[in-house]
């Protein structure tokens, strides 16, 4: 009883309930993340009290009003005006609470300032792409603290949902349309994101990090983060772009078989068709795959991947063909420290 009263209190207990997390919730790092809390342990608490309340009086009376020796049961009263009406009542009044006090809830996370900083999510299988408003993309959500964020979710795929515990926002994230979650980070540090929507062989590792950032820091990480070229070879940047932009996610650089074909040792190679025929892989071959991945399907895999058009720019289009020609160790300008030609590149390599 003391716990139940304790949770009460705490729902009731001001802004400062578990700012630190603990056993029952993770850390509260965001604006909204209190006023959540309160309305959990609010329903929370008033669940176990009337849970105690009606099994406690249940076993009272089995125990005290169970049939004895010679005793012949008494006729039962069927109606009583005023009991039912506290019965109806009470609950009535508890339920407006919750909505009411709930839809406030509701509101406030679906309302974002009008200063908010808007940063456009997409989810793809099985991957979180975030773009700034600079252009940048990058697969962890990099945000100022104290200063609140709107984003605007849409998927390539399936339905996925954005779900950061820290932050208490979940949000559904549906191809063709967008919606929108907003949030005022409070404390700087890493969170997790979480996929909270099963969708499909590797729902569970669909993850990103939130990244709150110190006052002034995330000007200065955007600054580094600007533009790749100017610190990177193509087949560097290619090769982030592909650990990045969700490539690694279908396509190996070690050789095995995913999704999608292994980028180990494939250029060069001559790519069987399904539907018969092969192509070799080389720049133009890669560059339609990027752009029109339907156009031509490698044997042995489905046509899933979705398209880069409009999301690679050219340039990164040729650092993706640089870091190809890199994991086969026949780049003219790779780092060249990969070993020649592994499993599946068959040492194919026709020079045009
Ligand atoms: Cu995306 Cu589960």
């Amino acid at each position: 009883m003391t716990t139940i009263l304790a949770l009460l209190k705490r729902s009731l207990g001001g802004v400062a309930a578990l700012p630190e997390g603990g056993f029952w919730l993770p850390v509260q790092a965001s604006d909204g993340a209190a006023g959540v809390d309160r309305l959990f342990f609010f329903i929370f608490g008033l669940s176990l009290f009337f849970f105690a309340l009606i099994v406690i009086l249940m076993v009272v009376f089995v125990v005290r009003y169970r049939r004895r020796e010679g005793q012949e049961p008494l006729p039962s009263p069927h109606h009583n005006t005023a009991l039912e009406l506290t019965w109806t009542g009470i609950p009535l009044l508890l339920v407006i609470v919750i909505f009411v006090w709930g839809f406030k809830v509701f509101l406030d996370l679906n309302t974002p300032p009008a200063n908010a900083y808007e940063v456009q999510v997409t989810g793809q299988k099985w991957k979180w792409l975030f773009t700034y408003p600079t252009g940048h993309v990058d697969e962890n959500l990099h945000v100022p603290v104290d200063q609140p964020v709107r984003l605007v979710m849409t998927s390539e795929d399936v339905i996925h949902s954005f779900f950061v515990p820290a932050f208490r926002i979940k949000m559904d994230v549906v191809p063709g349309r967008y919606s929108k979650v907003w949030f005022r980070a409070t404390l700087p540090g890493e969170y997790q994101v979480y996929c909270a929507e099963y969708c499909g062989t590797s729902h569970s590792d669909m993850l990103a990090k939130v990244v709150v950032h110190e006052p002034g820091g995330f000007e200065k990480w955007m600054g580094e983060v600007g533009d790749m070229f100017k610190s990177m070879t193509p087949a560097q940047v290619g090769e982030k772009l592909y650990r990045v932009r969700g490539c690694a996610q279908c396509h190996s650089a070690d050789g095995r078989a995913s999704v999608g074909p292994t980028f180990l040792g494939v250029w060069g190679h001559e790519q069987p068709l399904k539907g018969g025929g092969s192509v070799q892989v080389e720049e133009n071959y890669v560059r339609e795959s990027i752009l029109e991945p339907q156009a031509k399907i490698a044997a042995g895999f489905e046509p899933v991947m979705p398209t880069y058009k409009g999301k690679l720019s050219d340039r990164e289009i040729t650092a993706m063909i640089e870091y190809l020609k890199s994991l086969s160790g026949t780049g003219d300008r790779g780092p060249g420290t990969e070993g020649p030609v592994a499993a599946g590149g068959a040492g194919a390599r026709v020079t045009p």
